[in-house]
This record gives structure tokens, sequence and C-alpha cells, in this order.
């Protein structure tokens, strides 16, 4: 029951994985719980055109390449693939309506009353969705991200010439040219998808290389690695106009940092040059909020922002936009709100890019690292590891930093064909504070990629065994 004067104990604004597992938990906690989403359906960015359908589309399409690229017979499977973009487009919408009704099950089996429609403060305990108004006594904002626009370059996902991130999971043809703008995560993973259904891709980035944030050798060598793929990259380039047609997109690009400007052209453009937090037309001002800088929700260790009552969560907040990191702010805060001590490591938020190798770091780059102090790094390359080898997959090497005096590890990066499922077993180290001696001696099935973390860790004291 909630307090007399407030319609709920917890109002969640925004459905995503930040906000249904924030709502979930504070129901599991007793608390009488509603989430407030303006979209047909549950699960946010992430489930219905993020994380989940590019997976979709990134699973499918690695399995078409296989066959086309030969890859599959060189393990004697002979196969001549044909493409069936509607049923791939099928499936991925399969997985999204599946996840995003188990979101709504979810809600129905913890008590948590989804408010449908768009919610706007009216005070800094009452909130409009749609034509009611509720009070709660707190009200956590998870409103999450939407794609950051770039001047001169008007997405139109309907026309289907310049798209963003949603737009481009959605394409009815497979491009035969397809410019991306950014080469971050977006860029790779969907460039990948299209790609290996025959699109030539050309990647604009305005840096000197891609995947910002990335340890340095990550992402040198995976520009290597996405080159061989063919990938095209124009680095330190700017796209300054771009104009659509009905037969395909003209652009303008220049170096970075000036001089002459070239023509690309272009049947599709991807426009990925990062995301912005979601805050228009929620009246932060009414309830007494304001952003920072960068549009974000400033908010201290507990999740709290400068108003009593009122939380935030999630892309909304600073910090790096990713669904887990989202989930688990989710639980921390409402196990705040009920009086718990919820706490997110930010130090071991580990992230991956969903390509082939799979690219996944957690902790410091080797650069952050020395910036606090003396380091060991170990390396140990995939081409060395038994499973890797045997599977085809020479690509990639893991490597571990650690303090050159405690030994602790600071750091683990990974290329590999399954470093998004390798990188768990770092984050669970580093969680635990591990020494990369801790992880050189504790045993490791054979034959798996993870022995190669195993050995990377033997080599930051210089003594693998299979190098
Ligand atoms: P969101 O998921 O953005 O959810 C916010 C929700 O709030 C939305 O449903 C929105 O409709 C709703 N909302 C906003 N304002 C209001 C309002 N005023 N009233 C009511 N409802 C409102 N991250 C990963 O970790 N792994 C991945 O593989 C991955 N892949 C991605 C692929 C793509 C193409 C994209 C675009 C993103 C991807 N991400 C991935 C990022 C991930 O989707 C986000 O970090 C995550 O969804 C953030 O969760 P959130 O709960 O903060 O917000
Ligand atoms: P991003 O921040 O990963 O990459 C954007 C890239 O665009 C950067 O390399 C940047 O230097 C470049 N850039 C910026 N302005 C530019 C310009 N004008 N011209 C050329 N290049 C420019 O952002 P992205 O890829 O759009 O993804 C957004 C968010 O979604 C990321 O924060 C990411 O965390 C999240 N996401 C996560 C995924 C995952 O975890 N696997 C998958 C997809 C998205």
């Amino acid at each position: 029951m909630a307090e007399a004067q407030y319609d709920f104990d917890v109002l969640v604004i925004g459905s995503g994985p930040g906000g249904y597992v924030a709502a979930i938990r504070a129901a599991q906690l007793g608390l009488k719980t509603a989430c407030a989403e303006s979209r047909e359906t549950l699960g946010g960015t992430c489930l219905n055109v993020g994380c989940i359908p590019s997976k979709a589309m990134l699973h499918a399409s690695e399995y078409y390449d296989a066959a086309a690229s030969g890859a599959m017979a060189k393990l004697g499977i002979k196969v001549t693939p044909e493409l069936d973009l509607p049923a791939m487009h099928g499936q991925r919408l399969d997985a999204v309506k599946q996840l995003t009704q188990g979101i709504e099950f979810l809600f129905k089996k913890n008590k948590v009353e989804w408010l449908k429609g768009r919610a706007s403060f009216e005070s800094a305990d009452s909130v409009k969705v749609g034509e009611r108004t509720v009070r709660a006594k707190n009200i956590v904002i998870a409103t999450g991200s939407s794609v950051t626009p770039l001047p001169g370059v008007e997405v139109d996902n309907a026309k289907g010439r310049i798209v963003d991130s949603t737009g481009a999971l959605e394409l009815a043809a497979v491009p035969k040219n397809m410019v991306v703008i950014g080469g971050g995560v977006i860029g790779l993973e969907l460039g990948s998808v299209w790609r290996r259904l025959g699109a030539a891709v050309t990647v604009v980035e305005y840096l000197d290389q891609i995947l910002p944030g990335f340890d340095d050798d990550i992402r040198k060598e995976s520009n290597k690695i996405f080159k061989k793929q063919g990938f095209e990259f124009k680095l330190e380039t700017k796209v300054t106009a771009a104009t659509a047609s009905d037969k395909g997109v003209s652009l303008t690009v220049e170096p970075a940092k000036g001089g002459a400007s070239a023509t690309l052209e272009a049947d599709v453009v991807l426009v990925s040059i990062g995301r912005r937090p979601n805050t228009d037309g929620l009246g932060l001002d009414k309830a007494g909020l304001t952003v920072n800088q960068r549009g974000q929700i400033e908010i201290d260790h507990d999740f709290r922002t400068t108003v009593k009552g009122i939380w935030a969560i999630g892309d909304v907040v600073p910090g790096p936009m990713l669904a887990h990191k989202a989930e688990d702010e989710g639980i921390a805060v409402a196990e705040n709100i009920a009086g718990e001590t919820g706490i997110v490591n930010h130090d071991v938020i580990p992230s991956v890019v969903y390509t082939m190798p799979e690219i996944a770091g957690v902790g410091l780059t080797e650069a952050q690292a020395r910036e606090h102090g003396e380091v060991k790094v170990g390396k140990f390359p995939m081409l060395a590891n038994s499973r890797a080898k045997t599977n085809h997959e020479p690509d990639g090497f893991v490597k571990i930093i650690a303090d050159a005096r405690t030994d602790r590890v600071l750091g683990v990066w990974i290329i590999a064909s399954v470093g998004g499922t390798m990188i768990a077993e770092a984050a669970l180290a580093m969680e635990f504070g591990a020494t990369s001696e801790d992880i050189a001696y504790t045993c490791h099935a054979h034959p798996t990629h993870s022995e190669a973390i195993k050995e990377a860790a033997m080599a930051v004291t210089g003594k693998p065994i299979h190098i």
C-alpha cells in the first residue's frame, strides 16, 4: 500500500533495461510500482530497436557470410546460400515480439502497473501520463537516449536512403554501396550486417582511429581485421553535407582538420555518430531539475538527483550507454529506494562489439592505466589457442593489464570470436580484486577460447606455455 497521498511508492518513467528492471525489483521489494512507457511495447531501445534486433541480424548474417565466403566449405560443408531477406527480418521481428511480450508478462507477474503514454512532470512528485496524473513518493527517470543528429545529413528512415540505426535494421534490400558515418559500435555492427549480405561498406570516421574508448591495440587490430573483411575506412574525415534522391545519396566529405572536399556516392547512408539523452518534453523544469552540458541528468552515488524523491538511471545519466549498465542501475536504485544498499561498480562495466570476431573490454585501457602508475601487460594471440585454431578463428588476442606493484588486474581487452562471452570472466575476476596470478592459477577447461585469458595472465609475468 502506498502512503495515502500517493498513488504509487515508485513511478518509473521509461521501460528500457534500466526502467523495467527498476520497476520489477521495486515491486519484488514490496513497493507499489508503476512504469510509464510511451512506446507500443515495453523494453525500450534495447529490446525494440537496439541490442536485440541488431543481434538478430548479426547472427543471421553471420551464417549467410560463412556460407557465401567459403568458410563453411573449409569445414567440408558445400553450400550456395540464397538470401531471403524478408525471412531474415521476420526472425528479427519475432525475437523482438517474444522478448517485449516477456516484459509485459513479468510486469503482470510482479504487479507492476504499465501506464501507457508519454510522461511529463507536473511537479516534483506528480506526473501526467496521457490523460492521467499520478503522484508517487519516488520517481525514477529512465527515459534513455536517441540518435544524435548530424547537421546537414537529414535522417529519413521511411525513404530508406539516409537512415539511423532503426532504419538500418529494416532495409528492404541489400544496398550496393553503404556509407556509415561514425566508426563506433553501431557503425561497425550494422555495417557488418550489410557487408556480410553483399554491400560495399565505407566507414567515415572523424577521429584518427575507430572505436574511441577502447584500448589502442584493440582499435588498431580491429581496424586491420575489418579492412581484411572488406570494409573501407576514411579516417580523420568529416561529412559536411548530404543530398538524397530516388537514386541514392551524394555526400560531401572533408579532412577533419580542414582541406579540399570530395564527393562520395552511396545507395544508403547510416548516421551513427552517438546518442543523446531523452529529456525533451519531460517537464524537468516543473520538477525543479536541470540537465548538464551534455544533456544528462546528474546523480549522486546512490542515483539521487538534486530533487528529493527523484532518481535517474541508464542512458539519461552520465556513463557508458549500455543495457547491462542500465539494468544494474535499475536494481540498485530500487534497492536504495527500499532502504537497502544498492551499489553499481562503475569501474567494472564490460563493453562488447558484436562483430566477428567480437571485441570486448573491461576496466582501464593501457594508456589510462599508465596514467595511474607502472603497469605490466600480458598478451596472448588467439592463433595460439587450440580451440580458436581448430575452429578456423585465428584473429585477435587477449590483453591483460595489471598493476606492476600489486599485480591487481586493471583492465582486460579481447578480440576473439566469442570475446563477448569471455569478458564475463575478466569482469568477475576484477570485481573480486583478482591479480593476474589468480587468473593464471585458475584451472580453465580445455579446449576453450577462455584458455587464452589464462595464458595472457601467465604472460603478465612472461611465462605463457603456448607461445
Ligand atoms: P532505453 O532503452 O532507451 O529506454 C527508455 C524508454 O523510455 C524508451 O522505451 C522510451 O520510449 C521511453 N520514454 C522516453 N521518454 C519517455 C516519456 N517522457 N514518457 C514515457 N516513456 C518515455 N547496449 C548493450 O549493452 N548491448 C548491445 O548490444 C546494444 N546494442 C545496441 C544497438 C543499437 C542499434 C542501439 C541503438 C543501442 C544498443 N545498445 C546496446 C544500447 C542500449 O540499447 C541502451 O544502452 C539501453 O537501451 C539504455 O537503457 P535505458 O533503460 O536507459 O533506456
Ligand atoms: P559511438 O559513440 O560508439 O560512435 C560514434 C562514432 O562516431 C565515434 O567513433 C565518433 O568519433 C564518430 N563521430 C562523431 N561525430 C562524427 C562526425 N561528424 N563524422 C564522422 N564521425 C563522427 O556511437 P554509436 O555507434 O552511434 O552508438 C551509440 C551508443 O549506443 C554507444 O554509446 C554504444 O555504447 C551504444 N551501443 C552499444 C552496443 C553494444 O554494446 N554492442 C551496440 C550499439 C550501440
